[in-house]
């Protein structure tokens, strides 16, 4: 059997994790979180392609061009969940299986950060937890692809 395939994005900004105020997202790299999700991932079956834009149109363009055969999509869509109605109809259009992260608590900081337009098309989020948040939305996109309950 084919390998689950899953999709990790992440959106404005987090390119630059690692040095990017460390008090909200801490002192790891995009490089090394999307290496620990990679490794996390195959020791549960599941292969996984990666991808940074920090544009709008771009995270758009591979989620359409990615979306054949992929059984899953992380999303940290940074700043873009506040407002980006566009990427919102992308997520949504999919239909796969998709779990929003948040590094930091957005319900700790200002208001604006509050409103998600994503998390109304998501299965759930993650929020707060740092960058284990990848992890675990990993593992629940394997749960979910699995039917597992517990
Ligand atoms: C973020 C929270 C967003 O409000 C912010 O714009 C980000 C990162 C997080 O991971 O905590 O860029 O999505």
């Amino acid at each position: 059997m084919a390998p689950m395939r899953l999709l990790l994005v992440n959106g404005p900004n987090l390119n630059t994790l690692g040095s990017r105020e460390p008090e909200y997202y801490g002192t790891t790299t995009l490089a090394e979180v999307v290496e620990a999700v990679r490794t996390r991932a195959a020791s549960l079956g599941a292969e996984v392609r990666a991808f940074h834009a920090n544009g709008e149109g771009a995270i758009i363009d591979w989620l359409q061009a990615e979306q054949a055969g992929a059984n899953g999509l992380i999303i940290n869509a940074g700043a873009l969940t506040h407002y980006g109605i566009a990427l919102r109809d992308a997520v949504a259009a999919m239909g796969i299986p998709t779990v929003e992260v948040h590094i930091s608590n957005v319900w700790k900081r200002e208001e604006f950060r509050h409103a998600s337009l994503l998390s109304p098309v998501v299965n759930g989020a993650i929020v707060g937890l740092g960058v284990q948040g990848y992890l675990l939305a990993l593992e629940a996109l394997v749960r979910i692809n699995s039917g597992k309950a517990l």
